[in-house]
């Protein structure tokens, strides 16, 4: 039997490193839904396409292959069988994904892969609409979330850590833009599932909250 956990919430609550968490302590797939906007958004970025016309992103959906691949126990994203897992992490892919996130053809896209990697495996997934319209029946589903302030100092100290030149208020702009742009598209908008459990990580360690979603999966017989 496959389980699923699927994880929501806005971007810096800490989903990635906690679904990741979570995945290898139950031996499932962690699947990052995210990446695969990123990677998606690429693709026309490095073709030099508008990421703010939707008939021409349209029209170009189905030349992009996405594939997620675990090598040697890290997960790889392929766009068009090349690796490029590192350069969905510049902010310039990230307001990438974010605008093409935003259209139905995309998305129904995305969704139907995402779909097709549940079915085949138990996963913790985590992205913005997983427990809301990829896996309405998971077996588990958490919104994920933390105060704009908090969420804005952990990405500042993780990217000054990592020797980038940032701004404090600018990062908490560019979260304030995104998190608008993501609960208010038309589209899949980010909110909370009915059944899921809300959890605030603004005063937690990650190890708590770790803790925690492993206790609710306990509670739930969720194991391999
Ligand atoms: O989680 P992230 O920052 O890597 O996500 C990048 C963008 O992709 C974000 O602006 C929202 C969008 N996204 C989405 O619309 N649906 C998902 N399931 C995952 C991400």
């Amino acid at each position: 039997m496959n389980y699923s956990i699927a994880i929501d919430g806005p971007a810096g609550a800490g989903k990635s490193t906690v679904a990741k968490e979570i995945a290898k302590r139950l031996g499932f797939i962690y699947i990052d839904t995210g990446a695969m906007y990123r990677a998606f958004g690429l693709y026309y970025l490095n073709n030099g396409l508008s990421l703010d016309d939707e008939e021409l992103v349209n029209s170009k959906v189905s030349l992009v292959k996405i594939e997620m691949k675990n090598i040697d126990g890290e997960n790889k994203i392929y766009l068009n069988n090349e690796d490029i897992s590192l350069d969905i992490r510049t902010e310039e892919a990230s307001r990438g994904a974010s605008k093409v996130s935003v259209y139905t053809h995309v998305r129904e896209k995305m969704v139907e892969l995402q779909q097709e990697m549940a079915l085949k495996n138990s996963v913790v997934m985590d992205g913005r609409d997983i427990g809301t319209v990829v896996l309405p029946n998971a077996n588990l589903k958490v919104y994920l979330t933390a105060s704009v302030e908090e969420r804005a100092k952990r990405r500042y100290l993780e990217q000054t850590k990592k020797g980038m030149k940032v701004n404090l208020e600018d990062i908490k702009k560019d979260i304030e833009e995104r998190d608008y742009r993501d609960m208010n598209r038309s589209v899949s908008p980010l909110k909370q599932a009915s059944d899921a459990i809300l959890i605030d990580t603004t005063n937690m360690e990650i190890e708590e909250v770790i803790n925690k979603i492993l206790n609710l999966c306990k509670d739930r017989g969720i194991e391999l």
